[in-house]
């Protein structure tokens, strides 16, 4: 097995360094513009892979993508404090336009997994750039963004995580939507969940508070330490393992819907996206999907692909 990710700034590097520790493959290539900073970072990763599996690292050129079972794309200009994701948008599609054509001529057979902002714009654009099925071109999507809402509902209530079954879809950014009125706590609807709470001290689980945090969280976390990466470097070697191990797990990545890339609930294996889960959604949050739809189709029209 062997992975390549294109761009090791701090997410780059965090998401390779995800993969060593979940020892997912034989070979791992690093490309950046700067090679002098992918060589650094491959030799300390191979360092750190003697504890986890052997495992070829090294720093390479486009043509050393060959072969390889999935791609990692997270070049790309990164968000300031104050931009929101979609203001990246033109000076993005360029590098992910360049990008998709090298994957198309030295790795036609990958799986293609796009991080860069915003997500299901530089997702379409690599979809539509390499001319891949579209099950082998996957965004982060909101992945992240479910992960952040299962970690926060998990910390307000004692219960881990796992056990929380909640989805956060749409946009990855302003216009994303959290799908109540399926989530579920060990099988429990969420809404009726407080009702039984063991605890004396209720916290009445605040669901818009909680869903607003999830929301700004990346801008919380880039206005103190300028950049997110631990998240989104695990959600990203989540679903890497998810397609090496065909494990048909459900995420919310940015898929193809309508002819859009938009996160919304999918079944990962071997072959990168199974299929659609048609998750039902009451009048109001089809509403709000819509609209998330059509903010992304607005700014996919902006770059004319
Ligand atoms: C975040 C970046 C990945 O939400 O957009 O952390």
């Amino acid at each position: 097995m062997k992975i390549s990710i294109i761009g090791i700034g701090r997410v780059g590097s965090s998401t390779a360094f995800a993969i060593v520790n979940k020892a997912l493959v034989e070979e791992l290539v690093l490309i950046d513009m700067n090679k002098n900073l992918a060589e650094g970072e491959a030799l300390d990763l191979l360092h750190a892979s003697s504890f986890h599996k052997r495992t070829v690292i090294r720093a390479g050129d486009y043509e050393d993508i060959t072969g390889s079972n999935i791609i990692i794309i997270t070049a790309g200009a990164a968000q300031k404090p104050g931009e929101t994701r979609l203001d990246l948008v033109l000076k993005n599609a360029k590098i992910i336009q360049e990008i998709s054509q090298n994957i198309k001529k030295y790795a036609p057979n990958s799986i293609v997994i796009n991080i860069t902002n915003p997500v299901d714009v530089m997702s379409y654009v690599a979809w539509k750039t390499t001319g891949f099925e579209s099950n082998r071109v996957i965004g982060t999507g909101t992945i992240l963004d479910t992960a952040r809402l299962r970690a926060l509902i998990g910390y307000n209530c004692g219960i881990s995580p796992m056990s929380i079954h909640a989805y956060i879809i749409g946009e990855h950014g302003d216009s994303e939507l959290a799908v109540w009125s399926s989530a579920m706590i060990g099988g429990v609807p969420i809404t009726n969940f407080c009702e039984d709470c063991p605890f004396e001290q209720k916290c009445n689980l605040q669901l818009e508070e909680i869903f607003e945090e999830v929301k700004n969280s990346a801008y919380k976390i880039i206005e103190k330490k300028g950049a997110t990466n631990y998240g989104i470097a695990s959600a990203t070697a989540a679903l890497a393992e998810a397609i090496i191990k065909n494990e048909g797990r459900v995420f919310t990545p940015s898929v193809l819907v309508d002819n859009v890339y938009i996160g919304y609930p999918a079944i990962i294996n071997k072959d990168g996206i199974e299929r659609i889960v048609n998750i039902s959604l009451n009048e109001e949050e089809n509403e709000k999907f819509e609209v998330s739809k059509n903010i992304i189709k607005e700014y996919i029209e902006k770059i004319n692909i």
